[in-house]
């Protein structure tokens, strides 16, 4: 099946580990332009796009925080000066590094917490969204794939800033593809179970480990390359028409 991929302009945040890294190289073996954000790991991101780089691809880095206005607006100018604009959106980074073991109670959240994880996850898209909006709509064509979590269904106790950012994420994905639909952008959630990550794997102790992946129908933990390769597809010209939606990578949870 041909992706249609090659020569598109790819911002993937969170780049310089797991999914995202994943992520941005699938997207490069398939001859897309790619630029990575870190925010304090450059040297992930440096070598994701060297790694990228020697096979042939095309990649640079760049800053971009979350919680930052201004530096999601000069990712994104970094983009549309580097390839001409930007066709595809993974809007994968978040601050969140996994539950807190053992589960805190809901009442010794602080409130910083609640209002930084919203901050970060659902502030953030808005100002990343509205920057390369306007990209998308006057090419006529656009893919945003945000990355939430399947958790949203069952919930994390003491998590809950994590779990209603990520829900919110998957309302405001639906949202715009309405808003963006008939002007060719299409937006879809990714939804991974617990993928095999360094960052899930430094959150979850050595029996958590176990348990998660023996709660997939296939007994096992996703990987980052297979969570990688739902978000290509659906931010790809091969998806034609799937929008709206949620599509999760569990395993079966
Ligand atoms: N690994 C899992 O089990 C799992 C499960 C469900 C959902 N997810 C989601 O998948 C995505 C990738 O997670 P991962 O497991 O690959 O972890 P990861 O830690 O490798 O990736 C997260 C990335 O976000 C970046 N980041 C953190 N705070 C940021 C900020 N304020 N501004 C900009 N970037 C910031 C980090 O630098 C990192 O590159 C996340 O959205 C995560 O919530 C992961």
């Amino acid at each position: 099946m041909e992706l249609g991929l090659s020569g598109k302009s790819v911002l993937v945040t969170g780049a310089s580990s797991g999914i995202g890294r994943a992520t941005a190289r699938l997207f490069a073996d398939e001859g897309a332009k790619v630029a990575l954000t870190y925010r304090g790991n450059k040297d992930g991101a440096q070598s994701a796009v060297a790694e990228i780089e020697r096979a042939g691809g095309t990649a640079f880095a760049t800053r971009y925080d979350l919680a930052d206005p201004g530096s999601i607006r000069a990712a994104v100018e970094a983009v549309i000066d580097a390839y001409g604009g930007v066709d595809v959106l993974v809007a994968n980074a978040s601050p969140w590094s996994g539950p807190r073991m053992p589960f805190r109670a809901f009442e010794d959240v602080p409130v910083e917490e609640w209002q930084g994880q919203l901050r970060a996850e659902l502030e953030g898209a808005f100002h990343t969204v509205q920057a390369v909006l306007p990209s998308m709509k006057s090419r006529g064509w656009g893919r945003f794939v945000f990355v939430s979590a399947a958790v949203v269904r069952s919930g994390i106790p003491g998590e809950e800033a994590f779990i209603a950012s990520k829900a919110g994420l998957q309302a405001f994905s639906r949202t715009l593809a309405r808003e963006a639909g008939e002007d060719g952008v299409l937006s879809v959630v990714v939804s991974p179970g617990t993928t095999a990550t360094d960052t899930m794997r430094r959150a979850l102790p050595a029996g958590m480990i176990e348990k998660m992946a023996a709660s997939a129908a296939t007994g096992r933990l996703t990987t980052p390359e297979e969570v990688a390769r739902a978000i290509v597809f659906l931010g790809s010209a091969a998806n034609g028409n799937i929008t709206g939606t949620i599509v999760e990578v569990t395993g079966g949870t």
